[in-house]
């Protein structure tokens, strides 16, 4: 039988405030770029927070105790490009973890997705796999990255955004019901050209200034 994970809006008065910066049509790309950022940084603790731990033996300067460390390596996903801009977010709170980088670009027309790069470290398999892309629009994108981890060997995964659209959500949901997604919005459709409505616009161009409105 397949299992649904559950699924998490994180929701937080600090990360709503950033959100509505960031959707601003006139928001600058460099502050574009750290509220994605700090925004992603705030996420890290809900979306690590059922990781499982071990007992560690931790000798203090006055005694030895026992501590807890967290069981398995985490690798982090950034798929190219929007992820690139949470990715130091993450880092920042989990500076251990190794980086995979998967390349998936949507076609314009047809919004189907297209890998162009995919490298990853050998212990995909037995780590903590976190993908991250600010954007779930129709799904496929996140989806197909998801399928080539699974392909490469990965067995836990979770999947990061920004804004997430309904239909996204239930592409995952459906390709990937043992994948968890976290959410800080969930906005309410897309539009025609396959853009979240309201959304933040194209969050690639965004981050990277590629293009300027
Ligand atoms: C954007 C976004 C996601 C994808 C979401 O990337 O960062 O990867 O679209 O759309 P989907 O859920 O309908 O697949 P894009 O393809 O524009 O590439 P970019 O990050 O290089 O701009
Ligand atoms: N990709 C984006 O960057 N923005 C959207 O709204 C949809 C896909």
């Amino acid at each position: 039988m397949l299992m649904t994970t559950m699924n998490q809006h994180i929701q937080h008065p600090v990360i709503d405030d950033r959100m509505t910066r960031l959707r601003q049509r006139d928001c600058p790309t460099s502050e574009f770029r750290t509220y994605v950022r700090e925004i992603a940084q705030l996420m890290v603790p809900a979306v690590t927070e059922n990781m499982f731990t071990l007992p560690v033996e931790v000798e203090t300067p006055l005694e030895i105790t026992t501590g807890r460390k967290l069981e398995r390596e985490i690798v982090l996903v950034p798929i190219l490009r929007a992820g690139l801009g949470m990715l130091e977010g993450f880092l920042n709170l989990l500076p251990d973890a190794s980086v995979a980088h998967i390349g998936m670009e949507r076609d314009e027309e047809t919004l189907q997705p297209r890998s162009y790069y995919f490298k990853a470290p050998t212990v995909i398999g037995d780590a903590d796999v976190i993908v991250l892309d600010p954007m779930l629009a129709t799904g496929g994108s996140a989806s197909a990255a998801i399928s080539e981890l699974k392909n490469n060997g990965a067995k836990h995964i979770r999947f990061v955004c920004l804004v997430a659209a309904p239909e996204g959500v239930q592409t995952m949901n459906s390709a990937h019901p043992d994948v968890p997604i976290y959410y800080p919005a969930l906005d309410s459709r897309l539009n025609e050209q396959g853009y979240i409505l309201p959304g933040l616009g194209d969050a690639g161009d965004r981050i990277f200034g590629t293009v300027h409105p």
